[in-house]
């Protein structure tokens, strides 16, 4: 339907795309489970993005793993928006019919929005992963994964990734490094201020640039279940993996996994004021004047609040 009507009026986008899945392809039979997705086709690139592991096992119509998928369905929606971390876990069935289940929302978002995306998800991953005992749905703003494996007790199995970073280039030479500098920063910020929140394990940031790119905002989550040291390790695993292989010289990425995921922009894309304000980055003064030098210092204090 919308999906393939906004592929075939972008041409190149939806030959981007099939390149992308071609790759994913790959990538998913090397049990890395990747797909690259460039940011000229975030506007086109349809969200759910799914991943769908079909050498997990299918099963069949009307059969009992089927009707627990269909019991999740009917309750995880409820408990994640209900839970104050919009976070969910559970299972259903029997061996072998056994299903196990997952939903996280975005921190930002309210409980109308991810009831409603938790059940979207369980809609889409049974007609776009039709049949797959193991299917992940990354969409906004909920992130969905259920399996016959029992993946929940394993608090750091971040496996099964998507990531995406937009295809622009922020500028050549230093002008990028100095912008992957200040991006770092806030991305690494971000990812100490999720995992220092214990309620929910969800941070957002800002920080001002310069003149082309004004602000910088940033998100982090893991799933609250996880202890701080853990979220830290699973996003300081993800950015380290990702950031120097895809986002080097990018406005914005982001990378998808059901226990932690980040995203950098240099557009508004959360709900609320930022949680974390880093001070501005300056841009480097040959002679350094007073007046400058105080305006830094007043900005540092100003967030060492946090
Ligand atoms: C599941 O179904 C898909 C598509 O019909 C098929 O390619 C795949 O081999 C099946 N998986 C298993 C483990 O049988
Ligand atoms: C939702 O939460 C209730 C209360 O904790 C629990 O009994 C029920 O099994 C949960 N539903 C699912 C699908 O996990
Ligand atoms: C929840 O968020 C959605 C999307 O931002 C918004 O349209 C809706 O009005 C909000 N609902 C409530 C009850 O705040
Ligand atoms: C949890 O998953 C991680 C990553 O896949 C793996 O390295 C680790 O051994 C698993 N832990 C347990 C207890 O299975
Ligand atoms: C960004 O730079 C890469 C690598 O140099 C290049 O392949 C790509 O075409 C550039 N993208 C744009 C939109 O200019
Ligand atoms: C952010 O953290 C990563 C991983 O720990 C590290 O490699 C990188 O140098 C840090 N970036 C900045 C700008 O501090």
């Amino acid at each position: 339907g919308d999906t393939t009507q906004q592929l075939n009026s972008m041409a190149t986008a939806a030959m981007r795309m099939r390149r992308s899945l071609a790759l994913c392809y790959h990538l998913t039979a090397a049990l890395l489970l990747l797909a690259f997705l460039h940011a000229p086709l975030a506007g086109a690139q349809p969200l759910p993005w799914q991943l769908c592991d079909s050498a997990a096992g299918n099963y069949t119509e009307g059969s009992a793993y089927q009707a627990n998928i269909r019991a999740l369905a009917g309750g995880l929606p409820r408990n994640a928006s209900a839970s104050p971390a919009l976070f969910a876990k559970g299972a259903a069935g029997a061996a072998p019919d056994a299903v196990y289940a997952l939903a996280l929302c975005r921190g930002d978002t309210n409980a109308s929005s991810c009831a409603a995306c938790v059940a979207a998800a369980f809609r889409n991953a049974q007609q776009l992963c039709a049949f797959n005992r193991h299917a992940t749905m990354f969409d906004d703003p909920c992130i969905l994964r259920y399996s016959g494996q029992d993946f929940l007790a394993n608090v750091t199995d971040n496996s099964g990734r998507f990531v995406a970073f937009n295809g622009n280039n922020v500028s050549a030479g230093a002008a990028a490094a100095a912008f992957d500098a200040a991006s770092g920063r806030l991305v690494n910020a971000t990812a100490d201020y999720a995992a220092g929140d214990p309620t929910r394990r969800f941070g957002t940031g800002e920080e001002g640039y310069d003149a082309t790119y004004p602000k910088i905002y940033s998100l982090a989550q893991c799933t609250p279940d996880m202890e701080a040291a853990d979220c830290r390790s699973c996003l300081r695993d993800i950015i380290e993996k990702f950031t120097p292989q895809y986002f080097v010289g990018k406005p914005g990425g982001r990378v998808f996994g059901v226990r932690c995921n980040f995203r950098f922009e240099t557009y508004s894309f959360f709900s609320g004021r930022p949680l974390l304000q880093l001070p501005d980055v300056l841009p480097p003064a040959p002679a350094p004047a007073p007046a400058a030098a105080e305006e830094g210092e007043f900005l540092k204090q100003k967030t060492n609040k946090k």
